[in-house]
């Protein structure tokens, strides 16, 4: 299988001379669903940054969507990541006082050249085609002209996760999708983010605190610790006992 991610003695530490993590060595391939799990502080965050070239690293080699790099890519490996990523992060980062459609069509309107594309109306109708279509995805096609800051916290990241489908992404990052949901509503939005990378052939690779989220929808775990990656395992191999060694010394 393509190998989606890869690095290779990764080190990253901040300007003011604090090492977040060294010697990270990842492989990550084609439709693997990965949680990245950690206390707080350990990096995670950071690694998913760098490893989609927000954020620059210290020593070390990425190469992520084949696009190789160390430390920085350059823009137009940028660029060419940008288009083949979708995000989804803690806050929903949803515009509050558009409509569900408008919010979901704007993940197009991130790729480039969508901006020109968006004055034909044949594009117009066809992406409004596609967000209805991503919309029903997630279960929420009867909400697409409400609000945005009209919807529960548990809705909103559905329609963050729309406004990532319609980039027909091959990597799916999310930074704790579900912190801020209730359990319930927590595992439905995990189950279907789970669901629809798996179905739609995409990467995922996801962050959370929660070790029945680490455990039921991913297929490898990778926990980073005292600086590094403490362990890199398929998760049926996984027991509870190894997830607690993460967070204890
Ligand atoms: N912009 C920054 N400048 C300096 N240090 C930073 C910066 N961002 C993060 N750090 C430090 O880097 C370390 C890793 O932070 P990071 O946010 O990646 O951790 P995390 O695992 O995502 O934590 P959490 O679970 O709380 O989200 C922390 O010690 C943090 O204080
Ligand atoms: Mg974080």
């Amino acid at each position: 299988m393509q190998d989606i991610i890869r690095t290779r003695d990764l080190a990253k530490s901040y300007a003011n001379g604090h090492p977040v993590f060294s010697g990270v060595a990842i492989d990550i391939r084609s439709d693997e669903r990965v949680a990245l799990i950690g206390s707080n502080g350990a990096g995670k965050s950071t690694l998913l940054k760098c490893l989609i070239g927000l954020l620059p690293s210290s020593t070390g080699e990425i190469a992520t969507l084949g696009e190789t790099f160390t430390a920085t890519p350059t823009a137009a490996q940028l660029n060419r990541l940008r288009r083949q990523i979708g995000f989804v992060f803690q806050n929903h980062g949803l515009v509050s006082r558009q409509s569900v459609l408008t919010n979901v069509i704007q993940g197009k309107l991130g790729l480039p050249g969508s901006w020109r594309a968006w004055h034909h109306s044949t594009a117009r109708r066809q992406w409004r085609e596609e967000a209805m279509d991503v919309l029903s995805e997630v279960r929420l096609a009867d909400k697409a002209a409400s609000r945005a800051d009209q919807l529960s916290g548990g809705q909103a990241q559905r329609v963050a996760i729309a406004r990532a489908l319609i980039r027909k992404p091959k990597l799916l990052i999310a930074d704790e999708p579900a912190a801020s949901l209730d359990p319930a509503t927590g595992r439905d939005v995990m189950q279907i983010f789970s669901d629809l990378a798996h179905e739609h052939g995409i990467t995922l690779v996801y962050t959370t605190h929660d070790m029945d989220h680490a455990l039921n929808y991913s297929d490898r775990v990778i926990a980073l610790k005292s600086g590094g990656v403490f362990f890199d395992q398929p998760t049926s191999t996984l027991t509870r006992d190894d997830l607690r060694h993460v967070f204890h010394s």
